[in-house]
């Protein structure tokens, strides 16, 4: 049986065949083929944070492909009243099909996944956001074909998506310059087991230049709300406006997983523009995650 906590649980291989599946599921939704692989088939999903691409791209699924999804809050569960992860993992892996999990600590999918007697996904954590890197990839595939050799720069927190990029550098084969302000740089350890090229900067415009795709991210993430305020000061000069654009190759691409704070990480200018893919990029979602849902279950 196969899980999917970070980009590291599947190979490259697996991972590009993944996102050409995701390109043909695409292709038949758009026709109106109907295919249902997963017919009667369950999904349960905990949210433990706020979501709207996450939730509707993987509850679309599950129908799209003929099953169906339980959503699953801690303020209805007893999972909010304490039951332990194991008794949880046990009981709900008996009655659905695959797991969705959406919480803070990366440890408690972990623990999760080694109780279930089904596939688990990490649908984010405080650590990853593996499933976004499947839609991203997907992405860039579509727009500009491999985006192996290409050079990306993460611009802003060093956070889950940043640290899912240093996974997807490994695995899809680009160079990854991250520029941080300083004391928000990604987690040294998951720097140190990546075979990939990562360069740190602690300004924007020498790690954008002569890139291939600009990626960002909120400010502050879900769970540090209360340092919203000094983040926007410490962030101050690390916004994706039409100068850093400039900067960076001239058929560069902008990601964001959204949801995105014009004005802040990201400029009204680049987001609303040209080389913006995040309406493609958020889409995907539901195509890269179907890819997904099909592997798990024809792997467990
Ligand atoms: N990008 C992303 O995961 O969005 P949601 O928080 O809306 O699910
Ligand atoms: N880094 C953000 C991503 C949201 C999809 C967060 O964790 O809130």
């Amino acid at each position: 049986m196969r899980h999917f906590l970070t980009l590291k649980d599947l190979s490259s291989a697996e991972l590009e065949q993944l996102i050409q599946r995701a390109i043909t599921l695409k292709k038949m939704h758009k026709k109106g083929e109907i295919y249902e692989p997963l017919n009667n088939k369950v999904l349960g999903m905990i949210f433990e944070k706020s979501s709207t691409r996450t939730r509707v791209s993987f509850e679309s699924a599950m129908i799209q492909f003929g099953g169906g999804s339980i959503f699953l809050s801690p303020n209805d569960t007893q999972l909010g009243r304490g039951e332990p992860i194991e008794d949880s993992a046990r009981v709900i892996s008996s009655m659905v099909d695959v797991v969705m999990i959406r919480t803070f600590e990366h440890d408690k999918v972990e623990q999760f996944a080694r109780y279930s007697s089904v596939p688990v996904i990490n649908a984010l954590t405080d650590d990853y956001h593996p499933c976004q890197l499947l839609a991203d990839m997907q992405t860039y595939l579509e727009q500009r074909g491999s985006i192996k050799g290409k050079t990306v720069t993460w611009v802003g927190d060093g956070n889950n998506m940043c640290h899912s990029y240093i996974n997807a550098a490994e695995r899809f084969g680009f160079d990854l310059n991250i520029a941080t302000p300083e004391g928000y740089s990604p987690n040294q350890e998951i720097i140190d087991n990546t075979q990939a090229k990562i360069d740190l900067f602690n300004n924007v415009s020498d790690a954008v230049t002569q890139s291939d795709l600009i990626v960002t991210d909120v400010w502050a993430s879900m769970g540090q709300e209360e340092e919203q305020k000094k983040r926007e000061v410490a962030f101050a000069d690390f916004q994706v406006n039409d100068d850093v654009m400039a900067l960076a190759n001239d058929d560069a691409l902008f990601m964001h997983c959204l949801p995105a704070h014009r004005g802040e990480e990201v400029s009204a200018s680049v987001i609303d523009g040209k080389q913006c893919v995040v309406w493609d990029e958020a889409e995907n979602r539901l195509h890269a995650q179907k890819a997904l849902l099909e592997f798990l279950n024809a792997n467990s």
